[in-house]
């Protein structure tokens, strides 16, 4: 292997850059070049191509975002658009390919590969740590991090105006977020897709919280939650049922995914970046690098993309032990 590319693809999310960094890095340090993609596969489709030497990657290690930019291709989707690709990487003299990104992006490079059997390796990077194989994804810690700044000042408000507080975060089909900066924020109640928690425990809940004393609460809820209502028709039934509660909603939306990474994140994406581009110079392909039990380790693309990274079911009755 002598060039490698690489590319961000799907929703951006805090630390692709330092990944990016690492990968054109250890590029470097073992003497290969490496491309840079813009847009993710549509710009393999296009040929928006930009070497990297090791000094092009400078100060982008605290930056949110990612400086290859990202997008969702349907054109790679269709064998054409792949053909196109394939022409672009091989006239480019590339020789391998490193994707960031969540299990679409995975998809994409598995189908790749087995069409032109060119090598994918795959850095897990989405806020919604919906990946499996990996105890963390790029970008969810420093996701975490936001949320919980973002409740704590919410709080402030609640507790002022002895309110109820509807927060909605990210989380289209994983309640990773919501359960952990629920936790971490001290949330009366967490809705997340996994479990449906049912309209009455909620009522239940919220009036217990009342008769033992709390004058505000906060209540998380991810957006794939499972309850049946929007966060702005859970306020109305509250409002409905619960008169005694005044509510407001507050959706935080995509600063979730904005942002310097935390630390964590681009120790990780600094650790995951070496053994993605090393694990290419030894002949390894179609893997997902990952974190399990702080350890660097290699799994199956196939089984990233197929298998379900579960949630911490002892979380929820911490929660439950917290609200008292
Ligand atoms: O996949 C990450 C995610 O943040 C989801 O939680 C959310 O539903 C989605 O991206 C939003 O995507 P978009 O920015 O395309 O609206």
């Amino acid at each position: 292997i002598k060039k490698i590319g690489v590319l961000t693809s799907g929703g951006d999310s805090p630390g692709m850059n330092a990944a990016i960094r690492s990968v054109v890095r250890t590029c470097a340090y073992h003497g290969i070049e490496c491309v840079g993609i813009y847009r993710g596969y549509q710009g393999l489709i296009e040929g928006d191509f930009k070497e990297m030497g090791p000094r092009s990657v400078n100060n982008i290690v605290n930056k949110g975002g990612t400086i290859l930019k990202s997008a969702r291709s349907a054109e790679f989707r269709t064998a054409e658009g792949r053909k196109k690709a394939y022409d672009n990487v091989v006239k480019a003299g590339m020789d391998a390919l490193v994707v960031i990104g969540g299990d679409g992006s995975f998809t994409g490079g598995l189908v790749f590969n087995s069409e032109y059997n060119f090598p994918v390796m795959g850095i897990p990077g989405t806020i919604d740590n919906d990946i499996f194989g990996t105890s963390h994804t790029l970008g969810y810690d420093t996701a975490l991090n936001t949320v919980v700044d973002c409740i704590d000042k919410i709080r402030d408000t609640a507790s002022s105006h002895n309110r109820l507080f509807f927060v909605e975060v990210m989380g289209r089909d994983a309640g990773h977020i919501a359960l952990n900066a629920g936790i971490g924020a001290g949330a009366e109640e967490i809705l997340i897709p996994e479990e449906n928690l049912g309209l009455d425990r909620l009522l239940e809940s919220l009036k217990k919280s009342k008769a033992s004393g709390k004058s505000s609460s906060i209540v998380v809820i991810a957006e794939g939650d499972k309850i049946g209502k929007n966060v702005f028709e859970l306020k109305d039934y509250v409002d409905a049922n619960l008169p005694e509660y005044d509510v407001r909603v507050s959706v935080l939306g995509h600063m979730q995914r904005g942002g310097a990474p935390s630390c964590f994140d681009r120790v990780l994406a600094s650790r995951l970046g070496v053994k993605a581009v090393e694990s290419l110079l030894e002949g390894k392909s179609n893997l997902m690098v990952g974190l399990l039990e702080d350890k660097v380790t290699l799994t199956p693309l196939e089984q990233a993309i197929k298998g379900k990274s579960e949630i911490d079911r002892d979380l929820l009755r911490v929660s439950d032990i917290m609200t008292t």
